[in-house]
């Protein structure tokens, strides 16, 4: 919290995108008793798989076991997140008056679940670690309500921004209203700070994102604002970055597709800076896992508000050794 905090720190913190969940053999045991959505639901649950990357690795981010679907029972529309496939909605949102059926309600009703596990995370932690709360942004959870599941390009979503505007505005507006609630809701269970995901935004040009995205992301930035430390996630937008700072987080997740020496100078001093290595990378033997940590934290320097992290999730072929090393060493940082 001091980095996301832009104070100094005798070591650069690091937690991984999709830590909890994936490639731990203790995650996989617990799947086997448990429906991926049943471990969600259980506060219980979701926080012993919250905890297992804490536990194991050390990590200073405990991210919450969720999944950014979860906040589609306040709208009140059914998925399945299916083994392999990831979200599967039956019913896209295709047409205003599927919009207009879309209900706005907060978590205290559409996901209680949520935030108990929230409370229980907080005391569970007792401090040793951040407890990082998150939801999809608007346009991504856009993506799966309009496609209906996982697509390369998502062209029903991006059909109806350019072609239906009127009934794209009104979809965002309600995505933006229950988000808004969902993390205003999260930083009151006990958050420390928040991460907006919005994992494909990549998919867009620099206008489209201004007309059609950007007003509903600052809303809900400027409505945390002051509240928690907001965290910007998205892969894919070097181009974007200009309009993403204008978005207003306190904190920007960048990928590998930039150095992050030239995202922060994009970003500005005033804001902090999540990143960047590949996932992929980690197949590789360790040593040039190491040698590209050292790179990640040499462009950061000793400036205050760097958060080391991967720049998008853990693969599940992942071998959970390289992370416990690389943990090590990125802690290490601050005695080199
Ligand atoms: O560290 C964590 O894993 C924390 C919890 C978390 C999950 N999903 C659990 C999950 C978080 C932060 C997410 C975010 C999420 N979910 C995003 C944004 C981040 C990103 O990766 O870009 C997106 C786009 C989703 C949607 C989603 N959920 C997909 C595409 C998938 C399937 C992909 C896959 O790897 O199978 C899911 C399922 C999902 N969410 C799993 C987990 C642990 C795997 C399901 C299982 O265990 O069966």
């Amino acid at each position: 919290m001091a980095a996301a905090n832009m104070r100094p720190v005798d070591t650069t913190p690091v937690w991984f995108m999709r830590q909890a969940g994936r490639c731990l053999p203790e995650y996989r045991e617990l799947r086997k008793k448990y429906a991926f959505l049943e471990v969600a639901r259980t506060p219980e649950l979701a926080v012993e798989a919250t905890l297992m990357p804490v536990d194991r690795f050390g990590v200073d981010g405990a991210v919450l076991f969720a999944d950014i679907m979860l906040p589609l029972e306040s709208l009140g529309v059914p998925f399945e997140i299916k083994p392999g496939v990831g979200p599967v909605i039956e019913h896209p949102i295709r047409t205003m008056e599927d919009v207009e059926k879309l209900r706005v309600v907060g978590p205290e009703e559409g996901t209680p679940y949520v935030l108990e596990a929230l409370r229980l995370l907080r005391s569970e932690l007792g401090g040793r670690a951040a407890a990082l709360g998150f939801a999809g942004a608007p346009f991504t959870l856009a993506c799966y309500l309009v496609d209906g599941r996982s697509s390369r390009e998502y062209p029903a979503t991006k059909a109806m921004m350019y072609g239906q505007p009127e009934v794209w505005h009104g979809l965002m507006d309600k995505l933006t209203s229950v988000t808004e609630l969902y993390l205003q809701g999260q930083v009151e269970a006990g958050a420390d700070a928040v991460q907006l995901f919005d994992s494909w935004l990549g998919l867009l040009g620099a206008d489209a994102y201004r007309q059609f995205v950007q007003p509903y992301t600052t809303r809900i930035f400027s409505a945390l604002k002051g509240t928690t430390r907001s965290i910007h996630f998205s892969t894919g937008t070097s181009h974007l970055l200009p309009v993403i700072r204008d978005t207003n987080p306190d904190m920007v997740s960048v990928d590998w597709r930039i150095s992050l020496a030239d995202a922060w100078e994009v970003i500005g001093g005033d804001k902090s800076i999540q990143g960047n290595l590949d996932p992929t990378m980690l197949m590789a033997p360790w040593s040039v896992v190491a040698r590209a940590a050292a790179d990640i934290l040499e462009q950061a320097g000793n400036r205050p508000g760097h958060v080391f992290n991967l720049g998008h999730g853990i693969l599940p072929e992942t071998d959970p050794d390289q992370l416990q090393c690389l943990t090590e060493f990125v802690h290490a940082s601050g005695d080199r």
